[in-house]
């Protein structure tokens, strides 16, 4: 037996207060019968339960979002480092992140259930943008913004597409990149001899981390889950 509202959680509805109000609105109904008891118990394999008449089931696809902090490896298992996985409640501890932040780096990171979404999501053919916030030596140049445009070659001959550079004022800047080469954003800015000394991710594709506090998750709604393609 498991209460409405963590199912309505679990199912992606929306966050806990969110779910407060869609029940108190009157949007849910379980077997047919409108329902407002958030705390009401449920055999969650055997009742219908819909919102806004849609049935809701836990098979959808899970994709959460963590605020990493440094000090974490992106990795399912490590050894002898921390991994992100220990930054998980038990239920996500299946999913598995999307793509990587180096163990430093900070930020937006996404964790799901589905193989395929997240074949698409890190494929550079799809061309997600991810937006990062970076702390570096020097002070950015608008030749440094034009060769960003143009795709930079990095110092061991890699070439990359062309991304987006924003000074922001002396060390810092906006850098937005739509693959994920190994230590890009670092290898990226070192290669105009700008050495990074701390970075975050703050968007992917629509998402933004918005308030969610460092070392917290949350889960996407279904919304959100669609809009990640898009
Ligand atoms: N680029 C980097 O250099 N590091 C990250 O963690 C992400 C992008």
């Amino acid at each position: 037996m498991e209460r409405l509202d963590k199912f309505l959680c679990d199912c992606g509805v929306g966050t806990r207060s969110q779910v407060k109000s869609i029940l108190k609105a009157g949007r849910v109904t379980v077997d047919g019968k409108p329902e407002k008891d958030g705390s009401r118990k449920l055999a969650t394999e055997t009742a219908q339960v819909c919102l806004d008449g849609e049935p809701l089931g836990k098979t959808g696809t899970v994709v959460i979002m963590l605020n990493k902090p440094a000090g974490y490896v992106t990795a399912t298992v490590d050894r002898e480092q921390k991994t992100v996985m220990e930054l998980l409640p038990a239920t996500y501890k299946g999913l598995n992140p999307v793509g990587r932040l180096d163990k430093e780096t900070e930020g937006l990171l996404l964790f799901t259930d589905d193989g395929d979404l997240l074949h698409r999501l890190i494929s550079p053919k799809k061309g997600i943008a991810k937006v990062y916030y970076a702390k570096h030596e020097g002070t950015a140049t608008p030749e440094d913004v034009a060769a960003f445009e143009e795709g930079l070659l990095l110092r061991d001959g890699t070439k990359c597409l062309p991304a987006k550079l924003e000074p922001l004022g002396a060390g810092e800047s906006l850098i937005t990149v739509c693959e994920g080469k190994y230590h890009q954003v670092r290898r990226m800015m070192a290669s105009r001899g700008m050495t990074v000394t701390y970075l975050e991710r703050r968007a992917e594709g629509s998402l933004t981390l918005g308030a969610l506090p460092r070392g917290e998750i949350r889960q996407l709604n279904k919304e959100e889950i669609e809009n990640l393609e898009k």
